[in-house]
């Protein structure tokens, strides 16, 4: 039976979505049966309609579908993503993880493996220390955290984050560049791949 992947993620203008596909094609590539769910955009109308970005990615990502606790309880791993807020995690991820109380409580999400990832505006503008922000729920759970490392020529080529796949927003709205997209398929190959090689670990 194929390995169950959920790749869930908050975008407000897109970056975060276009490393969320590619992470989810490189889950594909690696046999991994797999589900992209975005969380719910919290932020008010009035918010979104000033920023014309953020509109028309709201507009273009209607046909996504929002991620449900069931997506939590059917993965055997799931991969997070979320864009740089002041160095942290964004509200909306944030408030989803913030639901997930009942399923830790029945240890439901121990010992799946996990990765994040994130994009920020500046090349050093706190993606690690949003990552680590992001890791410190998954130690909660009981999660087995696993960062990208220095574990492949596409982790240096896209900046060399070993914490997980980040980009650098290139602020023209034309999202994440090659080496980051191929970076995030990695990242989605070797998440299968270790998810893979747990599955049937778990108690
Ligand atoms: C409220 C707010 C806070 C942000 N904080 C940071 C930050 O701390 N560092 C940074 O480099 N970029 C920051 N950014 C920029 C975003 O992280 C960046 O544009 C990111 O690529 C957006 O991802 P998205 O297109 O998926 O929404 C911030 C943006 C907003 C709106």
């Amino acid at each position: 039976m194929a390995v169950k992947v959920a790749v869930i993620y908050y975008s407000a203008t897109g970056n975060v979505y276009k490393l969320a596909q590619a992470i989810e094609e490189g889950a594909r590539e690696a046999g991994a049966e797999t589900r992209l769910k975005k969380v719910r955009e919290l932020a008010p109308d009035e918010a979104i309609k000033s920023n014309q970005g953020w509109h028309d990615h709201v507009m273009a990502t209607q046909d996504v579908p929002e991620v449900e606790l069931d997506d939590l309880e059917w993965a055997d791993a799931y991969i997070f993503g979320t864009p740089t807020r002041y160095g942290n995690v964004s509200a909306q991820l944030k408030q989803f993880l913030d639901t997930t109380g009942g399923l830790w409580f029945q240890g439901k999400l121990a010992d799946k493996v996990v990765g994040g990832f994130t994009s920020a505006q500046n090349a050093n503008g706190g993606q690690e220390s949003t990552l680590i922000s992001m890791y410190n729920v998954f130690m909660h759970w009981g999660s087995i955290i696993v960062p990208t490392g220095y574990t492949s020529d596409e982790i240096f080529a896209a900046g060399g984050n070993p914490y997980g796949v980040s980009s650098t927003d290139p602020t023209d709205g034309s999202g994440p560049n090659e080496q980051e997209l191929a970076a995030a398929r990695y990242q989605g190959r070797r998440i299968a791949d270790k998810a893979r090689a747990l599955t049937g670990s778990r108690v």
